[in-house]
């Protein structure tokens, strides 16, 4: 593809820019999709579009709203969309975060889908694709689209430029073909991704749950064989290219594990060698907080000498805050973190702390260094990159990742404590192992996990797909 343009489109922003008491800050979103594809983008250049969502963004934009991004050191254009209340609140809000999140989640909250939510998803599709179109300055580019919000943009942007190479990466899970059908505009989201040329997931079971959902409800031609679709005698390839992080070796500069395990626990008054579980989640319900934090309780409870020297730090950066279901989600833990604290608090002692904002990837990293354990516990996650930061923060070989079943990282971690995370005593158990886990056991595994989150790194992820899109292109230019 060298030389090829490339264009990807995500809802969220890679750096949005902050009004705040200090002047106008950068600001990076926690987003497990920003955090994979930036480092792919830095690499080609490009234009990344996407919703200009920060207070001060119209300010550090261009006439035609255009800003360099990284800010600190410039590789590619973010070129920004502005979304009024109305089309966020319907479109983002509403359609992708109310409909579609809980549909492809099954995380038991029921989706809402609004005639009026559908109306502006499909304007604000229609919005980005006219930006990438526009943006466009070959007839024949590489667009990326990102995720669940943009399910229309594929077929919109083809549409116009028949001659794109469209590769749509879907980074939360497809439920199966029953689950699916209740969406109201089902066809017209299958018909919008079949646009696409290749169309990515996470795992092959994702795979297979789309193929049949496509199979139920549109008349098409599939080749299981070749898991290629055969739409409006377009082809569609759906693959699976399971996502990563940009490996990075540690730096004489890094503070070492042993300087990261002191300064946490100085800094929350936890003693030396206190053992410590780390979690890190944007405080959402389909990461199963609730049930990591009743494992903690139960473990408590079976083991109680551990009351006194466990603690949990739970790192949750708000999210979505403006929906109902999430802000119940958040009264729920506050209210749980509190009956479990009064159960087993001594003195200072509390076995949950619970840090309710927004941390850094430098921050967090400290923290990933300093725990015993990570935990894991999504009720359903695409991937979960949590799990594959953790490891490669761990250049000491030590640290146990409990790892739900239902994360997409699952299939690829086998050496963590994997856990169904609806079992509270199996999770229970799953943690005490972890905290007591001999230090050989915990070398041999994170050894294993390490090569291969080394090998499988993001840019495997980026490669594998632009390859496989380099040589449909090829076969278009032979067959054209
Ligand atoms: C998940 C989604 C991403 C999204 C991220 C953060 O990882 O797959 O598309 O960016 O959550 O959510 P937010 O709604 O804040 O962008």
């Amino acid at each position: 593809l060298a030389g090829d343009e490339v264009l990807v489109v995500s809802n969220r922003e890679p750096y949005s820019h902050a009004r705040t008491p200090r002047g106008i800050e950068v600001q990076r979103p926690a987003s497990g999709l920003v955090t994979a594809v930036e480092p792919v983008m830095r690499a080609c250049s490009g234009t990344w579009v996407a919703h200009g969502s920060g207070s001060a963004d119209r300010e550090t934009v261009d006439a035609s709203d255009r800003v360099p991004v990284p800010p600190s050191n410039p590789a590619y254009t973010l070129r920004r969309v502005w979304l009024t209340k109305e089309e966020e609140a319907g479109y983002y809000y509403g359609f992708a975060n109310e409909g579609l999140w809980p549909l492809c989640h099954i995380a038991h909250v029921r989706p809402v889908f609004r005639s009026s939510d559908w109306e502006k998803y499909e304007l604000v599709n229609q919005r980005f694709a006219d930006a990438v179109i526009r943006e466009a300055r070959t007839d024949d580019p590489v667009v990326l689209v990102q995720d669940y919000h943009f399910a229309l943009l594929p077929r919109m942007v083809r549409d116009v430029l028949p001659k794109a190479t469209i590769i749509t990466f879907w980074h939360i899970p497809w439920p199966n073909p029953e689950s699916f059908g209740i969406c109201p505009w089902r066809e017209e989201i299958l018909e919008g991704l079949l646009g696409s040329t290749i169309l990515g997931f996470h795992t092959q079971f994702h795979c297979k749950n789309f193929l049949e959902t496509v199979d139920r409800y549109l008349e098409t031609r599939i080749e299981y064989e070749t898991s290629t679709i055969s739409y409006g005698g377009k082809l569609t390839q759906v693959e699976h290219y399971p996502i990563s992080i940009a490996w990075r070796e540690p730096q004489p500069e890094d503070p070492s594990v042993a300087e990261c395990r002191d300064a946490i626990r100085r800094e929350h008054g936890l003693p030396d060698n206190h053992l410590l579980a780390i979690g890190v989640d944007r405080l959402d319900y389909t990461k199963g907080i609730l049930e990591r934090f009743q494992a903690v309780e139960r473990m408590l409870e079976m083991h109680p000498s551990l009351v006194g020297k466990f603690t949990m730090i739970q790192i949750a950066a708000p999210t979505r805050s403006s929906l109902d279901e999430y802000q119940n989600f958040e009264a729920r833990v506050r209210a749980l973190v509190q009956r479990v604290n009064t159960r087993f608090s001594s003195g200072n002692y509390q076995p949950i702390i619970l840090k309710a904002e927004h941390h850094d990837a430098e921050q967090v990293n400290r923290y990933y260094r300093a725990a015993d354990v990570c935990v894991v516990t999504s009720l359903h996650d695409g991937m979960n990159l949590v799990a594959k930061e953790f490891i490669a923060a761990r250049d000491d070989d030590r640290g146990v990742l409990v790892l739900s079943q239902f994360t997409g990282a699952a299939r690829e971690l086998h050496e963590a404590l994997v856990v169904n995370p609806y079992h509270i005593e199996q999770s229970a158990e799953a943690l005490y192992r972890a905290v007591t886990m001999p230090e050989i056991e915990q070398c041999e595994r994170m050894r294993s996990m390490r090569a291969l989150v080394k090998d499988f790194n993001i840019y495997r992820w980026a490669g594998r797909m632009l390859l496989d899109a380099a040589r449909v292109r090829q076969r278009e230019r032979i067959l054209a």
